[in-house]
């Protein structure tokens, strides 16, 4: 298949996977802890099990980690990385930000990536090389060269009542130095938010492969910058993201070194 073709597949599962979510957005649902403050919903499953079908269905050889199933290794160079909701928790009260991440690996790279927000019908692509974009506009990151001057973007693990690295201690540096701090409760859609350019630069401890495979492309192919807290190249499997425009990298690096 052609990455033109994949590309079309991802866009697919995620869209079918955003139409289960606006439909069930009001019903009553089954939710699950799967820690003291970390949710689960029976929607989480019924998008995953979409997405997987579809998948499945077009490329049976393909590797696929997701969330909520373990699922067999293949002996596939690619590896589809799914969050089928991110933002579990916004969507269990109602609050409307949420959405489907859906990245593509080759031999570890990152190639694609789709992540779609159902209720703003907000759908952000990238393919690596060819840029980043909202529906069909090409988006870039923002120009803001001072953190005192950016609008910058955070969330916190979910074992924060148990860990001391809870991400209290940067958010009290950051919350002195830049103009305004927002905590959305999607670590994917943040990332897209910094392709957009409507957040300067975004960081988090502890997220998962499928909180920012898809959002990390995006990000860079929209000029922009991910690295640990150190500026190393992000691994997906790491604990610490930041993601920027690339003009306030090293000064959120410099503020992250205060830290814990
Ligand atoms: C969570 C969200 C949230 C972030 C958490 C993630 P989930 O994903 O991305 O913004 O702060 O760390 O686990 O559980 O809603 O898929
Ligand atoms: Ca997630
Ligand atoms: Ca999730």
């Amino acid at each position: 298949m052609h990455f033109d073709d994949l590309q079309a597949l991802a866009i697919q599962a995620v869209r079918e996977s955003g139409k289960i979510q606006k439909e069930w957005l009001r019903k009553d649902k089954r939710i699950e802890l799967k820690g003291a403050i970390n949710l689960v919903t029976e929607v989480d499953k019924r998008c995953e099990q979409r997405i997987i079908e579809i998948i499945k269905k077009a490329l049976p050889e393909h590797n696929i980690l997701t969330e909520e199933t373990p699922m067999p290794e293949l002996p596939s160079p690619y590896r589809w990385i799914i969050d089928p909701l991110d933002g579990t928790t916004n969507y269990a009260h109602g609050y409307p930000c949420f959405c489907t991440s859906i990245a593509l690996e080759l031999e570890g790279k990152i190639i694609l990536g789709a992540i779609y927000d159902p209720l703003l019908d907000e759908l952000f692509t990238a393919q690596k090389g060819k840029g980043s974009f909202l529906n069909s506009e090409r988006i870039s990151v923002s120009a803001t060269d001072q953190l005192t001057n950016a609008l910058i973007c955070t969330g916190f693990p979910y074992d924060l009542r148990e860990s001391k690295e809870n991400n209290l201690d940067h958010f009290n540096h950051f919350i002195m130095r830049a103009r305004a701090i927002r905590r959305d409760g999607s670590a994917a859609l943040d990332l897209c938010y910094v392709a957009a350019g409507r957040f300067d630069g975004f960081w988090e401890l502890k997220l998962y492969p499928w909180d920012v495979a898809a959002g990390k492309l995006l990000v860079e192919e929209a000029g922009g910058v991910v690295t640990d807290f150190y500026g190393k190249t992000l691994d997906v499997n790491g604990k610490e993201t930041l993601a920027t425009n690339g003009k306030i990298h090293e000064e959120m690096i410099r503020v992250l070194q205060k830290g814990s």
